[in-house]
């Protein structure tokens, strides 16, 4: 499976750490790839995935047949517009990004919510790709590894208008990171809800003083 992802920090790199430990083919985009491989912490980083490929953000869309969005979601838009519309064309975007705002301060707000979200208004940017929401609800370690957390026994989330992308998504949650329990919640309007936990997910970082937590929904 080839996979390029759109982000070089700390999600992009777990997300593409653990897809080539998993057997897939990665590109990480960058902005310059010329820079990047000189910046310390990120040498680090690719000491400890050395199959991972580093292109630009439009060359890790054209690698790919399933992207990953892991960028600031204030750049998200921009971040694809240099990936190019037409190297994701059909394809299927995970976009993992939350719409924070840290114009005001700690904890941040989100710039978008309530009537429309970030996932959507990237879905009507790019409308020949399938875009699923997904993975924005855990940190960047959880996403990758689940079941560190009570056996994997809690939940994601996925949203999209495509059906047989969210089942792709589903199985790669699955099979690559061992995520045991996926809610369908629907189309990509409910990617609101999903960025939505965002204010709680912060409060509860606060509250119970670690990252390392998830949501597990019982009826
Ligand atoms: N951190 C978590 O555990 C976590 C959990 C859930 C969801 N998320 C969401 O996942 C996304 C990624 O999180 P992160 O912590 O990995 O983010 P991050 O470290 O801030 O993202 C770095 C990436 O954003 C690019 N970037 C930054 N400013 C840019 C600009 N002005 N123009 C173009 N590209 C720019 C960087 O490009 P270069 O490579 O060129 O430097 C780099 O690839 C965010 O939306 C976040 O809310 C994070």
């Amino acid at each position: 499976m080839d996979i390029g992802v759109l982000g070089t920090g700390t999600v992009g790199r777990a997300l593409a750490g653990k897809l080539a430990a998993t057997g897939a083919q990665v590109v990480i985009g960058t902005r310059d790839p010329a820079v990047l491989p000189g910046r310390e912490d990120f040498a680090d980083w690719r000491a400890t995935s050395p199959a991972v490929e580093v292109g630009t953000f439009a060359e890790a869309a054209a690698a790919a047949e399933i992207a990953f969005n892991a960028t600031p979601g204030h750049v998200s838009l921009e971040v694809l517009r240099m990936a190019g519309a037409d190297n994701l064309e059909g394809k299927i975007l995970v976009d993992v990004s939350n719409p924070l705002d840290f114009s005001t301060g700690m904890p941040p707000s989100l710039f978008v919510s309530n009537t429309d979200s970030l996932g959507e208004r990237i879905q009507a940017q790019l409308p020949g790709t399938r875009v699923v929401k997904s993975l924005n609800t855990v940190n960047a370690s959880v996403m990758v590894d689940p079941r560190q957390l009570a056996d994997g026994d809690h939940h994601v989330f996925v949203s999209g208008n495509d059906q047989e992308a969210k089942q792709v998504v589903s199985d790669l949650l699955r099979d690559r990171f061992g995520w045991r329990n996926v809610i369908d919640l629907g189309d990509i309007s409910t990617a609101r809800g999903a960025e939505m936990l965002m204010p709680m997910w912060l409060r509860l970082m606060g509250s119970l003083g670690t990252a390392m937590f998830s949501w597990r929904i019982v009826t």
